[in-house]
């Protein structure tokens, strides 16, 4: 497994040099919704990535964000991309984005990688072995109340549509909470999990390249991650609630809190 995540960091640090190049400059973007874009940069990344692993490993399926669906003979491996988290902070040269790449091995996450091409800040975990930032072992705060933590959120592309809905749950936390951030990027925010640096996040409808890399990243530190009812994680599931595991129940009580704070809304 130690092969698969050093050709990751090969692929990484390649397409991070064309996103470093280019994120100062102005960028040709297109747009998948009014709040949905993608850039020139995003594209080029994702063929850099995936000629490097195409490459390295003919026979894996590889699945990435922008256009990139491939089915290997031998597909019981399956990378999953994001060439470019943070689309929206980069398209603004604000400077909070990151590359994530991880390898799936039969319906499991077996390699991630999360490169953040500005601070050089590589996070990296293999199953079982570990989390890791550069070559440090990293683990999670050990803040034990929401009231003394600092949480992380972001909101979907349907969030002109859903405004109310999500203000909920930002209201709920916020009043509970130490201070919420809204980064731009749902993988460092995992990665900052991971390390200490958030204790708490929570974002509704994230897509399986978003979490895939950061979460085996936050579990292996020894966070944890449900959905909002405390049922187990998936990559594929609409709801994502992540914690250092001491504030995990109250987090998601909270959140249970508003949700029927909102349902029983009349509007
Ligand atoms: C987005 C970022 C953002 C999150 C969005 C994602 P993209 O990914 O992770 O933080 O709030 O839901 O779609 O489009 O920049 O790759
Ligand atoms: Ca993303
Ligand atoms: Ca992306």
């Amino acid at each position: 497994m130690k092969e698969f995540l050093a050709v990751a960091e090969v692929a990484a640090m390649a397409s991070g040099s064309r996103i470093r190049e280019g994120w100062r400059q102005v960028k040709q973007i297109q747009f998948k919704s009014p709040v949905d874009l993608v850039t020139t940069i995003d594209r080029q990344s994702e063929e850099i990535i995936v000629d490097i692993l195409q490459k390295r490993f003919p026979n894996h399926s590889i699945l990435a964000e922008e256009e990139t669906t491939i089915t290997g003979p031998q597909s019981n491996y399956r990378w999953i991309i994001d060439p470019l988290d943070g689309t929206t902070n980069f398209a603004h040269s604000y400077p909070q984005f990151c590359i994530s790449i991880a390898l799936e091995r039969e319906g499991e996450i077996i390699v991630g990688l999360v490169y953040d091409p500005l601070r050089e800040e590589t996070f990296k975990a293999i199953r079982g072995l570990g989390s890791f930032l550069n070559d440090s072992p990293i683990q999670p705060s050990k803040v034990a109340e929401v009231d003394q933590a600092l949480l992380a959120t972001g909101f979907p592309y349907d969030r002109r549509e859903k405004a109310s809905f999500y203000h909920t749950f930002l209201k709920a936390l916020l009043i509970s909470s130490q201070g919420i951030r809204c980064n731009g990027s749902a993988a460092l925010d995992l990665c900052y999990l991971a390390c200490g640096r958030l204790d708490g996040f929570w974002e509704f409808s994230l897509h399986s390249w978003d979490t895939a890399a950061a979460s085996l990243i936050v579990q292996e530190a020894g966070g944890v991650l449900s959905d909002f009812s405390g049922n187990t994680f998936s990559i594929w599931g609409q709801e994502t609630l992540g914690s250092n595991g001491l504030i995990h129940n109250e987090m998601r009580r909270i959140i249970q809190e508003a949700k029927h704070v909102d349902s029983a809304k009349v509007d």
